[in-house]
């Protein structure tokens, strides 16, 4: 029993002076460049360039999205068959734009000859306004040309083809490393584009996420030193509640920006910024403003 016990205790005991050892040097991690120019208010990012109310991840959507006043936007990258990083959502190009086939497989004047704003419809589809007038898939430097001093959410969406390293040499090419968070679904991608781009924000992996719901369940969330800055979830995931108040708390603890996605109505809205979200993610940046007092005004095509 006694050979039992010491058996048990030498594990448990090493535990505990880990979880000490941790305890003692983990540190939170700092307020990137791109987050403290942004202030302490809730942040408003249109999701895609606010898809809910103009074709997503245009230019377009960028330059109304920028105008109504939100805080960051975000937009997707794919790369193109020539090698461009390009703005769009999924793989196929089918659901945003009257073309067919794969990104991966296009060339960029390919892309570019294709209607961006062909299947966008506020009505269910009994009207498409913006079809023919010239909307069309930007490239991402395009974007940071464009938009210069816009804060943005910037997602890979594809990893291991070598788009971390382009990524890193635009935002370098165009100095816009402390205007931007990166983030992905791919831990590897992540992992690599901090490599190749030290000091440029990201934000969570999937992995790192439920590490960090993992800790905080067991109440050990102050063992983690982040090596990212923001934590983008969404409230829930598979059935499973993601974004709770002591998650947030956690987060916030360890100098984590918390950004919800993807929030469209205003109640839930309200419901997240009362529990402590920095961030609403929102296909309706418009409604997030209004909530928010900082815009009057709900938009609508009439505004174009
Ligand atoms: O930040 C993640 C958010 O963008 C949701 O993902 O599929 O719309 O790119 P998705
Ligand atoms: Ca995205």
């Amino acid at each position: 029993m006694l050979r039992f016990a010491r058996f048990l205790l030498v594990p448990l005991l090493l535990l505990v002076a880990i979880l000490a050892g941790l305890a003692l040097t983990s540190q939170p991690t700092p307020t990137p460049a791109v987050l403290s120019e942004l202030g302490e208010r809730p942040l408003v990012i249109a999701h895609r360039g606010g898809r809910g109310l103009w074709p997503e991840n245009s230019l377009f959507a960028f330059e109304r999205a920028s105008a109504l006043g939100v805080d960051m936007l975000e937009m997707d990258l794919h790369r193109s068959r020539d090698g461009e990083l390009v703005v769009i959502h999924d793989k196929q190009v089918e659901r945003t734009t009257n073309g067919s086939g794969r990104v991966v497989d296009l060339d960029l004047a390919e892309l570019q000859a294709l209607d961006a704003g062909y299947r966008w419809s506020a009505d269910g589809g009994e009207s498409f306004p913006y079809r023919g007038q010239g909307v069309r898939i930007p490239t991402f430097a395009e974007v940071l040309q464009r938009f210069p001093a816009q804060a943005k959410v910037v997602e890979i969406k594809v990893p291991g083809v070598g788009m971390e390293q382009q990524l890193c040499e635009l935002l370098t090419r165009y100095q816009q490393r402390d205007k931007v968070i990166v983030g992905s679904f791919y831990e590897r991608s992540l992992q690599h584009f901090r490599e190749v781009c030290p000091r440029v924000a990201t934000s969570a992996g999937p992995g790192s996420v439920r590490l960090l719901v993992a800790l905080d369940w067991l109440g050990l969330g102050r063992l983690l030193s982040p090596s990212y800055q923001a934590l983008q979830i969404p409230e829930q995931s598979d059935g499973i509640r993601v974004a709770s108040p002591s998650l947030l708390r956690a987060a916030q603890e360890r100098g984590l920006n918390v950004q919800l996605w993807t929030i469209n109505e205003q109640p839930v809205m309200r419901h997240l910024l009362d529990m402590g979200a920095q961030g609403l993610i929102t296909d309706y940046p418009d409604r997030a403003l209004q909530l928010l007092g900082r815009s009057t005004r709900i938009t609508s095509l009439s505004d174009r």
